[in-house]
Formats: C-alpha cells, sequence, structure tokens
C-alpha cells in the first residue's frame, strides 16, 4: 500500500493530482503534437497518417466527425475550422446517435471519430456503421494501436501521452490541434486559403505553446478566484463561435469534477431561456477575447450585468472595455482568431480544478464516471 502510494506521487510528478499535471503539461503536449507535422520555416504542414487521405479530404462534399463528451465538443471546433478554412460541409454526431438512426452516407463522405481512449464503445460501433455504408473513415484517437486506430483507414494521433485523469485536459488540447493542422493541410491542398494566411496562421500555431504557459502562470489568481465562487450551486459559461465550444467544455469540466450544475450556451442564445436563471447567485463565465464576435459578446455581458449575475471573463491582454463591466477578468495572450479554442480553454480548465479541489471533491476520478466508456 505504501509503496502504491509512494509510487503515484511520484507518477504525478510533484502535483497534487493528475489532473494538474496534466493541465500544466499542455506547452508540452501541444508541442508534441505539432512536432515533425508543422513546419514554420518551410510553409508546410505534414500529416503522414492522412497522406494517402488527403487529396480525397480536399475534395470531400461532406464530413461528419462522431464522439462522445470532451471528443465531441473538439469535434465541434473542427466544424468551425474545416467550414472556415477548407470550405467543407460538417456535421458533428454524438456516436450515441448517430450509430442508432440510418445516416445518409455518400461517396466520398468522410467520417471522422475523435477520442482520447480509442475504445469508446459508441464511437467504434458508429464508424463500423459508417465503414459498412461505404465511407471513409479516419480517426484522431490519442492512445497508439487502440481499438479505434486500428479499425480506421487513416488517421492523426494525437501524441498527448497517457492522461489519467478521467476528465479530459490535454487530450482535448490536442485534438483541436490536431483538427487545425487537418483543416489547414486540406485548404491548403484545396486551394481556399491563401499562402500568406496559411503562413500567418502556423506561424501563430507555432507559439501556442509558449502561450498556454503564460497562462499556466496565472493559476494563483485563478484559483484566488475559485475561492469566491467555491459554493456555487449553478454556473453559465457563454461563447461565440469557435468559443462556443470552449463553453460547453468548461461547463462539462465543472459539473464532472465539482458535481455543480453547469450550462455551456451560445451568448447569444441565452436570451431564449438561460437569461431568466440570471441573479445575484449566478454566476456567468463569457469567452469575450477580442475576436470577430467581441462587440456581440460585450451586449451580451450588459445583459447580465444588467440583471445583477456575477461575471468572470476571459479576455485579451489589453482589453479595457470588458474589464470595466465585469466583476473578475483573465487576460490571455493574442494569437489568430481560429486558435483561440487553444487558449481558451486553460483558464476554465483551472477554474474547474480549483474550485472542485476547494469542494473536497476526488478530481482526478469523480464519481459515477469513467476514463473510457467500453460499454454502452
Ligand atoms: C468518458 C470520459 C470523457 C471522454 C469521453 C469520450 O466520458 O470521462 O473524458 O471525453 O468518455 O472518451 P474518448 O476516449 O472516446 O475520447
Amino acid at each position: 500500500q505504501k509503496v502504491e502510494l509512494e509510487l503515484e506521487a511520484i507518477e504525478k510528478g510533484g502535483f497534487d493530482h493528475f489532473m494538474l499535471k496534466e493541465i500544466f503539461e499542455q506547452p508540452k503536449s501541444i508541442a508534441d503534437c505539432l512536432r515533425g507535422r508543422l513546419l514554420p520555416e518551410e510553409a508546410l504542414i505534414q500529416l503522414g497518417g492522412i497522406h494517402n487521405n488527403l487529396s480525397k479530404l480536399a475534395k470531400a462534399k461532406r464530413i461528419v466527425f462522431v464522439a462522445c463528451g470532451t471528443s465531441w465538443h473538439a469535434g465541434l471546433v473542427g466544424e468551425y475550422l474545416f467550414e472556415e478554412l477548407a470550405r467543407i460541409n460538417v456535421e458533428v454526431e454524438y456516436a450515441s446517435e448517430f450509430r442508432y438512426r440510418n445516416p445518409i452516407i455518400k461517396e466520398g463522405d468522410f467520417i471522422i471519430a475523435i477520442s482520447q481512449s480509442g475504445e469508446t464503445a459508441d464511437t467504434m460501433a458508429a464508424l463500423e456503421l459508417a465503414k459498412s455504408k461505404g465511407a471513409i473513415i479516419l480517426g484522431v484517437c490519442n492512445v497508439v494501436g487502440s481499438s479505434i486506430s486500428r479499425i480506421t483507414d487513416e488517421g492523426v494521433y494525437t501524441h498527448a501521452g497517457p492522461e489519467i485523469g478521467v476528465a479530459s485536459t490535454k487530450a482535448f488540447t490536442a485534438q483541436v490541434t490536431v483538427l487545425t493542422l487537418m483543416a489547414l493541410a486540406t485548404a491548403k491542398a484545396k486551394g481556399t486559403i491563401t499562402d500568406d494566411v496559411f503562413r500567418r496562421i502556423i506561424f501563430e500555431l507555432d507559439a501556442i505553446p509558449a502561450k498556454v504557459a503564460e497562462i499556466l502562470k496565472k493559476s494563483e489568481e485563478i484559483k484566488d478566484i475559485s475561492k469566491l465562487f467555491t459554493f456555487a450551486q449553478n454556473f453559465i459559461f457563454l461563447g461565440r463561435g469557435l468559443n462556443f465550444p470552449v463553453a460547453l467544455e468548461g461547463a462539462l469540466k465543472l459539473k464532472e469534477i465539482s458535481y455543480i450544475h453547469a450550462e455551456g450556451y451560445p451568448a447569444a442564445e441565452m436570451k431564449h431561456g438561460p437569461i431568466a436563471l440570471i441573479d445575484e447567485d449566478m454566476p456567468v463565465v463569457f469567452i469575450a477575447t477580442k475576436d470577430s464576435s467581441y462587440e456581440k459578446v460585450v451586449s451580451n455581458i450588459q445583459e447580465v450585468k444588467a440583471r445583477k449575475g456575477r461575471v468572470i471573463a476571459i479576455v485579451s491582454e489589453g482589453d479595457v472595455d470588458v474589464k470595466k463591466m465585469v466583476d473578475f477578468a483573465i487576460e490571455i495572450p493574442n494569437t489568430h482568431e481560429i486558435l483561440q479554442p487553444l487558449l481558451t480553454a486553460i483558464p476554465l480548465q483551472l477554474l474547474s480544478y480549483y474550485i472542485a479541489v476547494l469542494r473536497g471533491r476526488n478530481v482526478d476520478q469523480p464519481r459515477n464516471l469513467a476514463k473510457s466508456v467500453t460499454v454502452e
């Protein structure tokens, strides 16, 4: 028993929990994911794992992402990326729903499974169904040699290293990194991106690990904010565009490990329901970074403040407008708009982690949850 405990302490590398260790590993896990694939000097992206299908992917009429949980949120980010950069029609499906429908699959459709473990039963079954209907199936998996990576035609590993904490953190940012690389490579092959924009994005992508490290330096500040919200009963997370899936992921993280009821919504959808919940006891987390929907998010924040909601906002470095309006602002470095989820996800992971620890929860093994769900 004692030996086991000591071994675990060594594995945690000085961190109190695997989850915190994995959050802090992200500068490295994202860099590992980019290594050998992103070649900024040559203005090149090389993805050996989908080499044989890249030209077909560039001609695809439709991509369907199938996934569960956090991986499904990564799929939603992928939807924005592939639509925006490669102009391909994308659908994102819960694997458990997709597999029990009679999905329409046409020649040239790509079904892409996203799965950390590569063993999720529903995701596996969804892929098998798609394969039987003649789709080209690809995988974005973390675990090398996993079942999903073995049945897919091709795929791109996330290379985030083993993830022990049940709540996914570094696997999520690695999935988003892979989807960004795939969307950029597809856009380049298809000619839907100019050389100039391509170059600019890949230089920014190369700088992401260092910017994640910058955000991690704010962990004490985020811990202090968490102390004030430890006993909240509910939380709302709002974001728009690429940051809408990040809002969903922020809410999922919080409910998984702290057992606080949390909902994620697209910020503009707030007025169709969640606004009724807002009063002085309702904390609302806004992702309000400088992007094309910034002004709109600012007015959504005003709506919440007018109803006395308490607002925590993730803002861009140098922001002044939002900072004046909200109760707490967490500044993060600027980056290209399409890369923002890789940064905005980080403070939300830390917020959930500290709130859960302060509530005395078992953050690495939350009740009723499993790291990988191999039965339906
Ligand atoms: C479980 C885990 C989640 C994970 C989901 C999908 O619910 O607790 O963290 O996102 O399964 O798992 P996968 O391995 O397919 O990504």
